[in-house]
């Protein structure tokens, strides 16, 4: 096994160009993005509303494609790869905490976690989701309806969820968006706390305070880093 495991790169874009076409106008949202990101690093992304931040996340994601440029992940090239090998990647390596929490409010927190599951290979037990819940304070809420929730209750929910398949990269847009400074700077202690057992995140965030508790922080400008 490798010692330098933990600073090898994880993630590496190279020259990564997107845009998107409205009608007859095209747009061009990423120029260019160079980025290497560390395993086990915590790295925050900044920048103006609408300048990428959630493009740039869905390539690194691998929810969405770029249009030219090159994506290793662990290694791997991901350019080129088929649809069926994005979503085994999805499904493996991947967290997602997405903008406005998108859970399923008639369902309860338990079933809401549960989800990634019915997409996954991976043998997750009672145990461990019994664990997770305690780690997030959810245990005694796990029957609840998401829908009487309050914010921050909802985004420890969406943490669980992207969490319960155990994925290597957690990738959270906005986590503290939604959420008063208080409830944000919990969820923010949980977040480096998971960094700490050694997952890779990736934050967008507006919140300067909050970016500024992450390894590093990167500015997007102009579709360059
Ligand atoms: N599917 C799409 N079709 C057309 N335009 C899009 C699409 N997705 C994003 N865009 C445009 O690309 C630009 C970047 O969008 P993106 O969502 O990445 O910005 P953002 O930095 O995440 O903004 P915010 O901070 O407001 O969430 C915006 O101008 C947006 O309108
Ligand atoms: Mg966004």
């Amino acid at each position: 096994m490798d010692v330098n495991n933990e600073k090898k790169a994880i993630i590496e874009l190279q020259g990564i160009c997107k845009s998107f076409s409205v009608g007859k106008r095209t747009a061009k949202v990423l120029k260019g993005i160079d980025l290497s990101i560390n395993n086990g690093e915590m790295t925050a992304i900044m920048g103006a509303s609408g300048c990428g931040k959630s493009t740039l996340l869905n390539i690194i994601g691998c929810l969405d494609v770029a249009e030219s440029g090159e994506y290793w992940l662990k290694g791997k090239k991901v350019t080129g790869k088929s649809q069926k090998e994005m979503a085994r990647i999805r499904n493996e390596i991947f967290g997602y905490v997405i903008q406005d929490f998108a859970l399923i409010r008639d369902d309860t927190v338990l079933e809401n976690i549960r989800i990634p599951l019915d997409y996954s290979k991976k043998k997750i037990d009672k145990l461990r989701i019994d664990q997770l819940l305690k780690s997030l304070g959810l245990k005694k809420l796990q029957k609840m309806r998401v829908s009487l929730l309050s914010g921050g209750e909802q985004q420890r929910t969406a943490i669980a969820r992207a969490l319960v398949n155990d994925p290597e990269i957690l990738l959270a847009d906005e986590p503290t968006g939604a959420l008063d400074s208080k409830t944000g700077q919990e969820v923010m202690n949980i977040l480096r706390e998971i960094c700490n057992k050694g997952k890779t995140i990736v934050i967008v965030t507006h919140d300067e305070k909050i970016a500024r508790q992450c390894d590093r922080i990167l500015c997007m400008k102009d579709g360059n880093i």
